[in-house]
């Protein structure tokens, strides 16, 4: 766990924590998910994915207002071991604009640094504060590629050949 005392020119000074994730936070995080849009039963995220990212190598990043106990933020970083992935980035609405999601993009970065894996995520091209965001912590564009994903495999036949 680490204190973290923060003042920006957006923000009075504020203090705030920024630890692992343990279970107990899951009902708040899946709240604070689906109030940043990051939600989902599509997704098939829950505490056991979860719990497996992290045996695997992972990091649940919670950053949390330490006066009010309340959780304001979340990093998750998953590996494949090859590579670590960056998502469910998210700041609280209430919480937003005063520059506190650079606090969860340090720790991630410093996260995959430790770790001695390139960093990768994914963001919608519309999403221009979370872009600009990652622009700015050193992050770049890879390039035109379209993201695909199979949700459902029990739909999917297999293609004859
Ligand atoms: C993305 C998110 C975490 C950013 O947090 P935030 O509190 O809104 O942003 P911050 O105040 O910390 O600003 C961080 C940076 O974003 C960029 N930014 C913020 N507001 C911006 C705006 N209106 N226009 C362009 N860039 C902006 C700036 O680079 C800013 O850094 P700076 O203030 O040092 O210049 C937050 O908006 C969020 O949770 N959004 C919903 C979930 C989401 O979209 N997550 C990303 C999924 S890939």
């Amino acid at each position: 766990m680490k204190q973290v005392s923060f003042m920006s020119e957006k923000n009075n000074f504020a203090h705030f924590i920024i630890r692992d994730f343990k279970s107990d936070d899951y009902e708040q995080i899946n709240l604070l998910w689906k109030e940043t849009g990051l939600g989902g039963s599509q997704r098939d995220d829950n505490l056991q994915v979860i719990n497996s990212t992290l045996a695997n190598g992972g990091k649940l990043i919670i950053l949390e207002h330490s006066a009010q106990n309340l959780i304001i933020g979340t990093a998750w970083l998953t590996t494949d071991t090859r590579r670590i992935y960056l998502h469910h980035f998210c700041v609280k609405p209430t919480y937003q604009n005063k520059g506190i999601s650079h606090l969860l993009c340090n720790e991630s970065i410093k996260f995959a640094k430790e770790k001695k894996m390139q960093i990768k995520l994914e963001v919608h091209k519309d999403n221009l504060i979370a872009t600009e965001l990652y622009k700015k912590h050193g992050f770049t564009y890879l390039g035109d590629y379209d993201v695909y994903i199979i949700r459902d495999l029990s739909i999917i036949d297999k293609v004859e050949l």
